[in-house]
């Protein structure tokens, strides 16, 4: 899940080292790091944190000045120390670590042992590695280009970096479907399956394609393409901070970018609203502003939260552009057969841009003639690379794992695009948009004032932290932030959680409740205010315990609720912007009081490059 490589003049044990943990965020289970020096090549792996590899390592050789090191999520084969990588070939010579999963590794597998390989861990990493050794044996050939033809061998993902006993002064990298970000420094380069561990050394990064092999030495760098065609890469600077990936006082980084909101909502917009012309601008698609007055259909697809994002986003262009919108799993859309035209529009959200289910649909829809486009919030990523055109989030980088204000800077992109599709189609009058932007424009101070409720979202967090279940209830764009509410709770405390539509409820949940189970209830005052409260009296009169999200002032939830936690008054359009900040706090709070690890929750991946 995560990768870092190092070749140059320094030590990289302690760059690798550091890299790993950068990219603790992204999730993981074990760790290993793989260096070369004067005796030979050392490999290190064991389960868990990378802080267990680090004390593992203590007084073992650790120098030189060529290094790999790997997280893994596991795919094939549990956790343990003899499935982390890197995974070694059948003569010990060539070393591997492997982002992604190898489709067709139990053919391959089989071919090998017939051949007399002998594998000794689980993984379909290793199999990919014997496979590159059995080829250079049998060709009688360099390594690179024994990578090249295994690597067309291979069905599958992968970001790889391959290190060679007999060639010590050089490593390969190759990618398909999964990132991989070369640093260039001087005299040293630096690899990594994201920018994070590269930042704090050079700029300049050069991010690979899909299907391009490189090799590198410490002061030169060779791009080929599997077909075999040399490639000259593009040097990029990057536009990331360190201080951006840092906790900044904050005791946890979900809570720095939970109260990031009111900063990133403002850098989302800016630039892009007008509010006394009553405008919005999207550079990013505006070349398809035409296009948009056409249009059958949108289909939106993304997985996890970015979904959430997608079924606000269907209110809200349904509502003010006025074009039918579908919200689709990537995962689900991939594999049917669905009816897309040359008039569709795909709208792909992910906020890592590296999701392997959305790209996959991504590709078909392509393939099918549909305009894609993206909303991203890494820059450079895949997904932003494979779309027609896009609108990044900007709401900087996100390190928890559970998404917080990656979401609402895709709901604010998502709130922009209905705007802009709802102009360029005549579905709004000006004055009506001159009345939408000005009050968006004070959405980032609205929900600087909801951050102020956390001492009471804390007493309520105390109070049922130690529920089994729980429930979150919506109407309208109210649903959806109740599914994201129950996300992240069962996300990051580990509390059994659902959203459903309020009015669904009793066709089904509100069997389950009773005295034990809280239910969260969206009950700001907009269209549906009346029908929600008929909803929490359903469930107080089988004494569940309501906890509402209210609009400030409300007297009529509170005569019902057991809790009330108050949002400012706005728009039903801005509603889930505001009520999401709540729950994301509530859920935050449980998880620190039952002790969970917020930041990195067990078995999650901050990006699933697998599908
Ligand atoms: C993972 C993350 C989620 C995220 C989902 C989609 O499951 O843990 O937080 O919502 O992937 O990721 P994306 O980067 O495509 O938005």
């Amino acid at each position: 899940c995560g990768i870092v490589g190092y070749i140059g003049y320094r030590e990289a044990w302690p760059i690798v080292l550091k890299g790993l943990k950068r990219l603790e965020y992204r999730g993981y289970d074990s760790a290993g790091i793989a260096l070369m020096n004067n005796s030979g090549q050392h490999i290190y792996k064991k389960a868990g944190k990378v802080a267990v590899l680090e004390e593992f390592a203590k007084g073992q050789d650790i120098t030189g000045s060529i290094g790999m090191g790997h997280t893994r999520w596991a795919t094939h084969g549990v956790p343990s120390d003899r499935n982390s990588h890197p995974h070694t070939s059948n003569d010990g010579k060539l070393s591997i670590i492997h982002n992604g999963i190898i489709e067709n590794y139990a053919t391959l597998k089989e071919e090998l042992s017939n051949r007399g390989h002998e594998f000794k861990s689980d993984t379909d990493t290793e199999v990919l590695i014997h496979l590159i050794e059995e080829i250079q044996k049998l060709e009688q050939i360099d390594l690179l280009e024994a990578v090249r033809l295994a690597l067309n061998e291979v069905i599958g993902a992968y970001a790889i970096v391959i290190m060679d006993k007999e060639n010590p002064d050089r490593l390969i990298a190759a990618r398909k479907g999964s990132p991989m970000v070369i640093g260039v420094g001087n005299g040293e380069y630096f690899i990594a399956s994201d920018a994070t561990p590269i930042i704090e050394y050079t700029k300049n990064v050069i991010y690979l394609n899909d299907n391009e092999i490189a090799l590198i030495t410490k002061d030169d760098l060779l791009v080929k393409r599997l077909d075999n065609v040399v490639q000259t890469p593009l040097i990029q600077e990057l536009e990331l901070k360190l201080e951006m990936l840092e906790k900044g006082g904050f005791e946890h980084f979900m809570l720095k970018e939970i109260y990031e909101q009111p900063r990133s909502i403002k850098d989302c917009m800016r630039g892009r609203i007008y509010p006394e012309e009553g405008k919005v601008q999207l550079g990013g698609i505006k070349e398809f502003a035409e296009k948009l007055k056409n249009i059958d259909r949108i289909i939106i697809v993304a997985c996890g939260t970015s979904w959430h994002a997608g079924l606000v986003g269907e209110y809200l262009i349904e509502e003010y552009a006025r074009i039918p919108v579908e919200v689709e799993y990537a995962s689900e859309f991939r594999y049917r057969n669905p009816i897309i035209t040359e008039k569709d529009v795909v709208i792909a959200i992910s906020q890592s841009g590296e999701t392997a289910d959305t790209m996959a649909a991504i590709e078909m829809a392509k393939e099918k003639g549909a305009t894609i486009f993206g909303i991203c919030n890494v820059a450079g990523a895949s997904i932003p690379r494979l779309t027609h055109a896009g609108v990044y989030t900007h709401a900087g980088p996100e390190i928890g794992v559970a998404s917080t204000k990656a979401f609402t800077a895709q709901v604010t992109v998502l709130t922009l695009m209905a705007f802009y599709m709802a102009q360029q189609k005549g579905t709004i009058t000006t004055s009506k948009m001159i009345e939408l932007l000005t009050e968006l424009d004070n959405i980032p101070e609205k929900i600087q004032m909801s951050l102020e409720s956390n001492d009471l979202i804390k007493e309520v967090a105390a109070q049922i932290k130690d529920s089994t279940n729980c429930l979150f209830l919506g109407r309208g764009s109210g649903f959806p932030v109740a599914l994201e509410g129950a996300l992240k709770l069962k996300e990051i405390s580990y509390i059994h959680a659902e959203g459903y539509p309020a009015a669904e409820m009793k066709h089904g949940p509100i069997a389950l409740i009773d005295e034990e189970m809280p239910v969260v209830f969206i009950a700001t005052q907009n269209s549906s205010y009346e029908k929600v409260i008929s909803n929490i009296q359903e469930v107080k009169a089988r004494k569940g315990k309501v906890i509402a999200i209210v609009t400030q002032g409300d007297t009529e939830v509170k005569k019902m609720a057991d809790y009330c936690i108050e949002i400012p008054d706005a728009n039903e359009a801005f509603l889930p912007l505001l009520a999401t900040i709540p729950l994301q706090l509530l859920s935050y709070h449980i998880a620190v009081m039952r002790g969970c690890n917020v930041d990195q929750p067990r078995n999650l991946a901050k990006s699933v490059t697998v599908e």
